[in-house]
Order: structure tokens, then sequence, then C-alpha cells
């Protein structure tokens, strides 16, 4: 038996939960929350995203989950380069106009903007900004899986965090 049989025997025994209770189960997966900006051959564009992790330090390596429906799709799949730029508390509405439907010119007219040295666009007051070469893309289920080579790093170690967390957000000072 081939491992993709014997996969999807095991899927057909023990078939995921429902988009709806997986949603709710994430819902308790407290999660920074970034904005995802590119500068590609489409011009400035971005997007609120939670689904952003840390693969390897060696080389340095992060993913971002973009839904393949989203209108800012084509234009990172267009792209070479990405910054995602970790939100502080003080973010909050930024993360609404990035997370919405606003035309992308009219996300970028608020807050403080700054070229990275890929030539993105990178958030002035960010937590953090990890400036990065896109070097691979998978695609899984609904999202493209971005992998993110980091070449540059902006940060503010005194800065707060914005967190998503039960479905609104909150935030996470630094201990002390
Ligand atoms: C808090 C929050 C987190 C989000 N996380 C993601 C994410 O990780 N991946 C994603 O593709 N979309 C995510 N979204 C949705 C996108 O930001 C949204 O699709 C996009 O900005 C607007 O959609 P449009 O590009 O189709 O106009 C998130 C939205 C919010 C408000």
């Amino acid at each position: 038996m081939t491992i993709t049989a014997v996969k999807n025997a095991v899927t057909e025994v023990l078939p995921p939960v429902t988009p709806e209770a997986y949603r709710q189960g994430m819902s308790s997966l407290a999660a920074a929350v970034n904005i995802v900006t590119t500068n590609g051959p489409d011009g400035p564009a971005g997007f609120t995203a939670t689904a952003v992790c840390s693969v390897s330090d060696n080389p340095a390596t992060l993913l971002v989950c973009l839904n393949r429906s989203a209108s800012v799709h084509q234009v990172f799949k267009n792209s070479t380069h990405l910054v995602i730029n970790t939100l502080t508390s003080q973010h909050q509405p930024i993360s609404n106009l990035f997370g919405g439907k606003a035309p992308m010119a009219e996300r970028f007219e608020s807050g403080e903007w700054l070229t990275s040295k890929t030539g993105s666009p990178m958030l002035k007051d960010a937590a953090v900004s990890f400036d990065c070469i896109i070097t691979d893309v998978k695609s899984v289920a609904t999202h493209d899986v971005l992998f993110c080579q980091v070449v540059d790093i902006t940060q503010d170690e005194d800065a707060d965090a914005l967190l998503y967390y039960q479905r609104g957000y909150n935030s996470a000072c630094k201990n002390t």
C-alpha cells in the first residue's frame, strides 16, 4: 500500500473537523497581528495576517499563509519580496483597514511608511519588520503558503504586541 493510499484510508475513517469547528478552535489560539506588504510589478499592496510563523533560523525563514481568493493574492504571486510588519496595540485601526475591503491606495494613506531594502512598504512604528525574499510557494487547501527568507530586520524592543484572540484584539506587554 502506498503512503497516499494509507492517508486516504485514514481520512475516510477520521475526516477533518468542519470549517466551523476548526474556526471555533482557532479562536483560542492567540496570534500576533501583522500587515504583510509588497511592492512588485503590480504596485504596492498589503493585507492583515495572523497566519505567520517561524520556520527556521538558518537560513532565517518565515512563512505566511495567503488566501487565494483575496484580492491581493495575484499581486503577491507576481512579486518576489515582502515585509512582515508586526503590529503594536496602537495599530488596531490600521489592522482593520488592511484586513477589510478598503481600496489599496486608501490602505496606505494610514500609517507612516518607509521603504525596506527589498523595496516593500515598511511600517515605521511596527514592533518588528521582517524584510524578506519569497523563496517558495506551496498551495495547501484554500491558501498559498509563502516561504520567506529574511534579509533584514528592524525592531523596537520596547513595543508591546497586538494579539488576536477569541475573535477580538488584545495586547501583551513586555515582561518587567
Ligand atoms: C485579524 C485578521 C487576521 C487575518 N489573517 C489573515 C491571514 O493570515 N491570511 C489571509 O489570507 N487573510 C487574513 N485576513 C484577511 C485579509 O487581511 C483580507 O482578506 C484582506 O486584507 C482583504 O481582502 P481582499 O484582499 O480580498 O480585499 C485577516 C484579517 C484580519 C482582520
